[in-house]
């Protein structure tokens, strides 16, 4: 007996030296984590069978930590209130807006995709890109209404086709262009809604927004802009767009999507040429060529927060985010210069310009224009910048967060690389070759191209979705 109760005094101090630990992620992930989302398709994922594998409730509804609601007789799945059970108890292996701190979600996956090491019940992902993983990435980074209800979609990369009349959807798996909108002459930017089924591309010879079927692909509407638009980003609830306008009079046109129509201009000294949204979706990030300014914007109140001035145009922009989410680094593009600034978004300033290798002895820039460098982005991992060098013709790979050069590629046989977007699992680099009406695949590992796409005339913004 008196076993009995220290074995249980053991069990109890183990028991007690465990829960901080989930109870403090538990609290992280309370706020953002969505009950229905995880219902309709993080739960389903456990009763799923893949092929060679147990399944995750063969050995998780008994014997195992993570312990899952037995089913009820007969019953294919859980019911409400057993349902709500689970919840508790995996929201307790995951961090909002973490999945690398998110045992759900590094545990079933292999180590080479970025999972950690040994997980008793087998590695069921190889890669980011899958899309079991990529819906419980989904609902740690905090999906909820509209995009929730959604399955994730797949994955592909919209290119607009600067000079053309046309959209090419291009699957990153085949690399082949699946698909096309047309109808839209010199179309800018693009952005997809979080639920996968609406395309947004500005028009520049219409001054429109035009929001396209994710399925038929065909132009459905077009909302009336305040001016001539450029690039622009989406709200992560896809509530609003926040559209760069050119010229004097230009700024950011905030659209209301369920409206269907422009609800106000933040006016911006110089025009706005590239608008995102920080990852985090607070702020909508403005870059003005002719005011030569970097303008931070709340997404809940549409005001303008700050600004800085770089003494030279801006052009392309990317983010590197702090662990929780939270902006941590802006890259920015500048006229003329071939290389990036890097804003600190805490302290609001300049924090250092980086200058791109120079170009080894006997090798000839290429004369393409002004803007120099032009194109980044950052892995999900936080720990690759990928930069363009249109003077350079190539594209050169930086370590994050120290920034040092840890690879690059020259483009041979194309012109131009212009503009890049990643796959969700940082593995490829889709680089918009301008002078080559191509997209070039390049493996990030190896810093090779792996695959030339053609598309239409002059390729250059594009972005990686998912789509319905
Ligand atoms: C063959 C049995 C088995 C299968 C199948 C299995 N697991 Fe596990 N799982 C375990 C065992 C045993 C542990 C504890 C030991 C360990 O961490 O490796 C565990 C641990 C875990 C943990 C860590 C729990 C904690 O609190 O530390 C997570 C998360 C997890 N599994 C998720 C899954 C998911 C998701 C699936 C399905 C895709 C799955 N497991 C399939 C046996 C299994």
């Amino acid at each position: 007996m008196r076993y009995a109760i220290a074995i249980g005094a053991v069990l109890a101090a183990v028991l007690w030296i465990t829960p901080p630990a989930h109870a403090q992620q538990a609290a992280a992930g309370a706020a953002g984590l969505d009950f229905d989302y995880f219902r309709a398709n993080v739960q389903p994922i456990f009763l799923a069978k893949r092929p060679g594998h147990a399944r995750c409730v063969s050995c998780h509804i008994d014997g195992t930590p993570m312990r899952l609601q037995a089913l009820s007789p007969g019953s294919a799945t859980w019911n409400e209130e057993q349902s709500r059970k689970n919840f508790e108890v995996i929201r307790q292996r995951v961090a909002a807006n973490n999945v690398t701190a998110s045992k759900l979600l590094m545990h079933p996956l292999t180590p080479e995709a970025g999972g950690d090491l040994y997980h008793s019940g087998g590695k069921h992902w190889t890669s980011q890109s899958d899309p079991e993983w990529q819906a419980l990435a989904t609902w740690v980074k905090g999906s909820t209404g509209r995009a929730a209800a959604a399955s994730p979609g797949k994955v592909r990369i919209i290119q607009t086709n600067s000079a053309g009349d046309n959209v090419s959807i291009i699957d990153p798996v085949s690399n082949k262009v699946v698909g096309e909108i047309t109808g839209i002459e010199v179309g800018h930017g693009a952005a997809v809604s979080p639920d996968g089924t609406r395309i947004y591309v500005t028009n520049e010879s219409t001054s429109t927004v035009d929001v396209a079927d994710a399925t038929t692909y065909r132009v459905m509407s077009k909302i009336p802009l305040s001016g001539h638009p450029n690039n622009f980003g989406i709200t992560r609830d896809g509530g609003k767009l926040f559209i760069s306008i050119t010229g004097e009079k230009g700024g950011v046109d905030v659209v209301d999507t369920a409206a269907g129509r422009l609800a106000k201009t933040v006016p911006i000294k110089g025009g706005v040429h590239n608008t995102y949204v920080t990852p985090d979706g607070r702020y909508a990030v403005a870059g003005s060529i002719g005011g030569q300014t970097v303008n931070v914007i709340d997404t809940a109140t549409n005001e303008l927060v700050w600004s800085v001035n770089l003494g030279l145009g801006v052009r392309p922009m990317t983010f590197e985010a702090n662990a929780d989410g939270s902006t941590k680094r802006i890259y920015a593009q500048l006229s003329e210069f071939n290389g990036f600034s890097v804003i600190d978004f805490a302290t609001r300033k300049e924090a250092t310009r980086i200058k791109l290798p120079e170009l080894a002895a006997g090798k000839r820039p290429v004369q393409v224009g002004g803007n120099v460098s032009h194109g980044m982005a950052v892995t999900a991992d936080q720990k690759i910048l990928i930069v363009n060098s249109r003077l350079n013709n190539t594209v050169y790979k930086y370590s994050l967060p120290d920034l040092k050069v840890v690879g690059s590629v020259e483009m041979t046989g194309g012109i131009d690389p212009n503009w890049v977007t990643l796959t969700p699992d940082g593995r490829t680099a889709y680089v918009a070759m301008s002078g080559s009406n191509w997209v070039s695949a390049i493996d990030i590992a190896t810093m090779k191209e792996s695959a030339r796409i053609p598309v239409g005339f002059v390729p250059k913004r594009n972005i990686t979705a998912r789509l319905q």
